[in-house]
């Protein structure tokens, strides 16, 4: 039997600003725990993702700060690709949308989708600024929301209330580039009939059958993924244009589409498999193995790209053939921030780069408050004094605390060597068996995409290190029961020893110190090895260390500054 492969994706950031900690919950972190999981059981899985370095808001940024969208994109494709490695964001290729590969890619999507007579062609009026001699995306046009009276509504949504807009709903319409009112001007584009793919994708989403094939279990899709796909359903596909006029992106490759370049439906998910394509030449791989037959294909994206990744991608990877579908989108809700939701243009949020300043080597304690609060089934909130409780009560005073106990104790009574197991109780009996039964009680949280539960899994098996510390109290029983307090630290030990393997997908820089500090390789999830007695343990050196009060006050001020 051949080996079932996994493709794993990230959404690809606008490289037009730092990433937050709304990033990094929702798309980022989820997926990296989860690939950290199949690599530990040596499954042979892919972890894609890049800058998605096209589109309007670049353009924008780059047009105000007076440089080139390249520079734009040079400056972030950096400083992300940066943080990310820095948070221990492993993926294989953090690839970048402007590489000429890409271009080549994408545009060889749009011939075959075009030769197929996949599209229809459409002439309409839209927005130009005859000033400019340029069409305007609707990120360009501002003007007075017809829902609430926001003066400063964009062209696809108003920021104030909410509403999706289209640009022709906006009162006084003026551009962005030279502030006069735009005038309606005709122009061709390429457009997806998506309605003619309804029937297929209702089989697909509802009960996962694909061409008459089993695919995948809805049962195992996140409700609120499903629920918006069947809405966009239920509510009418429609028509939607897959390029636009712009000067900057994929060049449309076909004869009369001079100044239009592929809209990011037909280029960011494309990215997925330029990046695939990539990776398989740097590593002599072939990449079709990722995209094809019985790969597994799982999109991590945040709530604001289901439709994209769940509809609009699948018609595309349906129509060009050759390509597997999702086998699951498990998309993030949204994660505020004290409260209030995240907003880049308030600066009302936590940058990652910040962070790891901040916050130097304490890469694990974010990791750790992002997944414990993790937007999977709704939005939830991230506040400073949650974080600082979860660092001190759960990391130092339960996962800190036991390892360090056992680790010092060892040290204090063998000199570090790891004694030998006697006659077992029957509570050791039950600590046992509920440690070897941890791998497959977490794994299966992880690969049903309960993250949350999955870390809570391994904080239990730390508190369960504890009570039995707690309860067997071996160090009254030292002097008089050696044998005794031998068999309970080596059975600490092991616990220890399956912590160092658990807690990696969700605290790589913990896990790795651990294993040093036990003095044995990185472990696999599935073949967690015994300690052997006469192994010599390293000395003590603390995972994790308090968060006082100020440290949390001055973050505060920061955001509120
Ligand atoms: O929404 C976004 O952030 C876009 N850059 C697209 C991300 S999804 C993609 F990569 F397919
Ligand atoms: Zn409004």
């Amino acid at each position: 039997m051949t080996k079932k492969r996994y493709t794993v994706t990230s959404a690809l950031p606008y490289a037009n600003g730092p990433l937050h900690i709304g990033h990094i919950a929702g798309a980022y972190l989820p997926a990296d725990i989860y690939v950290r999981y199949r690599k530990s059981k040596q499954d042979d899985v892919l972890f894609v993702c890049g800058s998605d370095e096209h589109g309007a808001a670049i353009t924008l940024r780059a047009k105000k700060e007076g440089l080139s969208p390249q520079e734009i994109v040079d400056t972030y494709h950096q400083l992300n690709k940066q943080s990310f490695a820095d948070f221990g964001i492993n993926f294989d290729i953090y690839y970048r949308t402007s590489d000429p590969l890409h271009h080549q890619t994408a545009k060889e999507f749009f011939e075959v989708l075009h030769e197929k007579g996949v599209f229809t062609e459409t002439v309409s009026q839209q927005f130009f600024d005859e000033e400019h001699k340029q069409f305007l995306a609707d990120r360009y046009i501002v003007g007075t929301c017809p829902k609430c009276g926001n003066d400063n509504a964009y062209g696809d949504q108003c920021e104030k209330c909410g509403s999706a807009l289209s640009p022709n709903e906006l009162i006084n319409p003026k551009s962005t580039l030279s502030g006069n009112e735009p005038v309606m001007k005709e122009t061709k584009h390429w457009y997806l009939p998506m309605q003619e793919h309804e029937d297929w994708l209702r089989d697909w989403i509802e009960n996962g059958v694909f061409n008459g094939k089993q695919r995948h279990n809805p049962k195992h899709w996140r409700s609120q993924v499903i629920g918006q796909c069947k809405s966009w359903i239920d509510g009418g596909l429609r028509e939607r244009a897959m390029t636009r006029d712009l000067d900057w992106g994929v060049k449309v490759p076909i004869e009369g589409a001079d100044g239009k370049v592929l809209y990011v439906w037909l280029d960011a998910p494309i990215g997925y498999i330029s990046a695939t394509k990539q990776w398989a030449l740097d590593n002599n791989k072939n990449w079709q193995d990722y995209w094809q037959n019985d790969a597994e294909l799982i999109h991590f994206i945040g709530k604001d790209n289901i439709v994209f990744h769940a509809i609009i991608f699948p018609i595309i990877l349906k129509a060009h053939g050759d390509f597997v579908l999702p086998t699951n989108v498990p998309a993030n809700e949204f994660l505020n921030l004290e409260g209030q939701k995240l907003s880049t243009s308030r600066n009302w949020a936590i940058w990652l780069h910040d962070y790891l300043k901040d916050f130097e080597g304490q890469q694990d304690v974010l990791r750790y408050a992002l997944c414990s609060t993790a937007p999977e089934s709704k939005d939830t909130d991230f506040a400073w004094a949650d974080f600082q409780t979860r660092n001190n009560s759960e990391l130092v005073g339960i996962f800190g605390n036991f390892i360090n106990r056992v680790v010092v104790l060892t040290n204090k009574y063998w000199d570090g060597h790891i004694p030998a197991k006697g006659n077992l109780t029957s509570y050791d009996e039950e600590v046992l068996a509920e440690l070897s039964n941890c791998a497959d009680k977490v794994g299966q949280l992880i690969e049903n995409y309960k993250l949350r539960e999955a870390l809570s899994g391994v904080i239990n098996l730390a508190r369960l290190g504890n009570k039995y510390l707690a309860d067997t109290e071996p160090w009254k029983l030292k002097k008089t029961d050696e044998k005794r307090t031998q068999t309970i630290l080596n059975i600490a030990l092991q616990i220890a020893a399956h912590l160092s393997v658990f807690s990696e997908p969700f605290l790589p820089f913990t896990a790795h110190k651990l294993s040093d500090m036990l003095n044995i390789e990185q472990g696999r999830w599935d073949k967690v090895k015994e300690l052997q007695s006469g192994h010599k343990i390293n000395g003590a050196n603390l995972l994790f260390t308090k968060i006082e009060d100020e440290v949390i006050d001055q973050q505060l001020s920061k955001l509120k500054a």
